[in-house]
């Protein structure tokens, strides 16, 4: 009558962590950053409480920091002081990402210095390349925002990125961007690709982080649709057959299916926890309503879960600091 198997067994206090099927570390975590070349002194931003704006002058001593606390890579955007039709900061020799990877590069050179690849940052019109008339109205260009791409990976490389990120959504961006690269003699930069990205409201507090707002439309001509599995499954597919070398689901937490799917494609996964995710329960937290520490543990043991080899997430440095307690 009474079960023989009984799985409360497996929960006696002292049983469960050795019973433990999924681990976080300092290994699993990279950190994104915001620098921006127009201020002197780091800005808080107000939609992600606890993460700032940082001047270039600090890029040294952010990542000895960071570095101090065991994170081992890191992400970075760059808020430009220039914006134009051609995104031209983006791949100016002395472009803030150009300028930050280089003072991080000498003042920390074992660090894992990760490039966002993309023009939104850097267009008047926040979209992520150029922009004419196509596919019902203006819209992203998709094969001359190619060679656009090209152009910011190899400028990225020659300051010193060890992994160019791209996350534009373009069809036959890893391709061309990986042609680029070997023809410039960057064969050993990695490409981890912002390959199953989703059209989410997630991101609205990276908008005003990276002051990267669109002027007109939205990101659902070129982003996934939240609703479609088997086509973000199409997107990794094809950069991994472009030859990505990292594949990446983001946002993180509600696509836990995409990366089950995507890990079966044998390249390693990397989930990245959007500022959306972050502010959420930062908010919660700072009002008494959830504990922070145990909610943001259980979201990142939960990527791994699913199968995320890597986790991006702007709470990384607490990580550090929680697991050293
Ligand atoms: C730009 C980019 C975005 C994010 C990372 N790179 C914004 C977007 O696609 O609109 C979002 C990151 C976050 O919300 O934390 N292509
Ligand atoms: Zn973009």
């Amino acid at each position: 009558m009474f079960p023989h198997v009984r799985l409360r067994r497996l929960r006696r206090r002292k049983i469960i962590p050795l019973l433990a099927e999924t681990h976080i570390g300092k290994d699993d975590l990279i950190a994104p950053l915001f620098f921006d070349e127009n201020i002197a002194g780091p800005v808080p931003i107000q939609a992600m409480p606890g993460q700032n704006r940082w001047p270039v002058s600090m890029a040294g001593d952010v990542v000895i920091r960071l570095k101090s606390a065991g994170i081992r890579a890191v992400l970075l955007f760059g808020i430009s002081s220039v914006k134009d039709a051609k995104a031209s900061g983006a791949y100016a020799p002395d472009g803030v990402i150009q300028q930050v990877t280089r003072a991080m590069k000498q003042a920390c050179p074992d660090m894992v210095i990760i490039t966002d690849l993309c023009a939104c940052e850097y267009t008047d019109h926040g979209h992520c390349g150029y922009v004419g008339e196509c596919c019902d109205g203006p819209n992203l260009l998709n094969d001359a925002s190619l060679e656009m791409m090209q152009r910011i990976a190899v400028s990225q490389a020659e300051a010193g990125a060890d992994i160019v990120a791209p996350s534009c959504m373009l069809d036959g961006m890893v391709a061309a961007i990986r042609e680029a690269l070997d023809d410039y003699g960057h064969q050993e930069v990695l490409i981890m690709s912002y390959s199953s990205k989703f059209a989410s409201a997630l991101y609205g507090p990276f908008r005003e982080a990276a002051g990267s707002g669109f002027s007109f439309g939205d990101r659902t001509g070129y982003q996934a649709p939240v609703s479609n599995r088997r086509e973000a499954y199409r997107e990794s597919e094809q950069d991994a057959a472009e030859g990505a070398d990292i594949l990446m689901v983001k946002p993180a937490g509600w696509f836990g299916d995409i990366i089950t799917d995507i890990k079966q494609l044998g390249l390693p996964v990397a989930a990245y926890q959007v500022s959306g995710e972050y502010s959420m329960i930062r908010a919660a937290a700072e009002k008494g309503w959830l504990d922070e520490r145990r909610v943001v543990m259980e979201s990142l043991v939960s990527l791994k879960r699913a199968g995320a080899d890597l986790i991006i997430t702007y709470f990384a440095e607490d990580v550090c600091r929680w697991l050293d307690e």
